[in-house]
């Protein structure tokens, strides 16, 4: 019998990296996503003996997301993890509206494209199971991370909205809710001068094992890791304004001057 495909973006480092190899360890075919070459992620998941194909396309786009759609060649996509994101720290009066554009277009646009596409064949076969990498970042008002924050934000809340919808179908829809973790993404994210961006952080294939074993009990969402999980829980007791305050402790650059309004 042939084996079952898993898509998954954002596969060329980190946290998506390690769910390719988790999906590829429980013999799945993927196809694996990125908008720059993924010669060593494909490299390194070759060695399980799946069916690995490598596009490169960017996500930001309607056109990058069909260019991974006709990749399938009409072959049903069993699992799908939608992981592809862009961070961008710093103060957002000083963000490149190029860059934010992008962050958006990435986690928001072209996320929730590709979902209503691969969500529509599923719920036509009545069959399948989505991850959606979310963070406690959508948790949490982000001062210096102001953009970021309110895109996971959406897809928190849409993942949830869309189990609800697809719950008298076969279709499952989890968030994988990680906290700091070790990849590229604070250094893409120009956030390596910040206490988080300097701070110890998970261990990216911890956190992809959290998102898949929560994907395939079919959870609602995982928020990987103890001190994730408290801080998840604290958020829904606390002031936006005093999460928006905590988030500045950890996410304002070194040496940008203290607020002069006292606020
Ligand atoms: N690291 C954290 O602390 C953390 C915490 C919570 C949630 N997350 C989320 O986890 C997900 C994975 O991030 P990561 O931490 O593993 O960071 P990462 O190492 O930077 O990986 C990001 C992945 O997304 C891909 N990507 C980004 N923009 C894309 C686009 N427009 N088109 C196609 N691919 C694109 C990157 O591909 P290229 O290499 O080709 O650019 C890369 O494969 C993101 O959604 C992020 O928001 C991360």
């Amino acid at each position: 019998m042939a084996n079952k495909l898993a898509v998954i973006t954002g596969a060329s480092t980190g946290i998506g990296k390690e769910i390719a190899k988790i999906a590829a360890s429980e013999g799945y075919d993927l196809i694996v996503v990125a908008d720059e070459p993924l010669v060593d992620a494909a490299g390194e998941l070759d060695s399980y003996g799946v069916s690995v194909e490598a596009i490169e396309a960017d996500l930001s786009t309607f056109e990058g997301n069909d260019t991974l759609l006709a990749a399938t060649n009409g072959r049903e996509i069993d699992i799908l993890v939608a992981n592809a994101g862009r961070g961008l720290g710093q103060g957002f009066l000083t963000q490149d509206p190029a860059e934010w554009r992008h962050v958006i277009d990435t986690n928001v646009v072209g996320t929730t494209y590709l979902l209503q596409k691969v969500l529509q064949q599923m719920v036509a076969r009545d069959e399948g199971n989505v991850l959606i990498t979310g963070s406690i970042a959508g948790l949490i008002p982000g001062a210096w991370q102001a953009v970021y924050n309110g895109t996971k934000a959406y897809l928190d809340s849409f993942s949830y909205a869309l189990r609800e919808e697809l719950k008298d179908t076969k279709v499952n829809v989890t968030v994988l809710m990680p906290g700091p973790t070790e990849t590229e993404f604070f250094r893409r994210a120009d956030m390596l001068d910040t206490p988080v961006g300097e701070g110890e952080k998970a261990d990216a294939g911890k956190v992809a094992k959290d998102g898949w074993d929560a994907m395939t009990d079919r959870k609602g969402h995982v928020v990987s890791g103890f001190m994730n999980k408290v801080q998840a829980a604290i958020s829904h007791l606390t002031p936006d304004s005093m999460l928006a305050k905590m988030h500045t402790g950890q996410a304002k650059p070194d040496g940008v001057e203290e607020s002069k309004s006292g606020r």
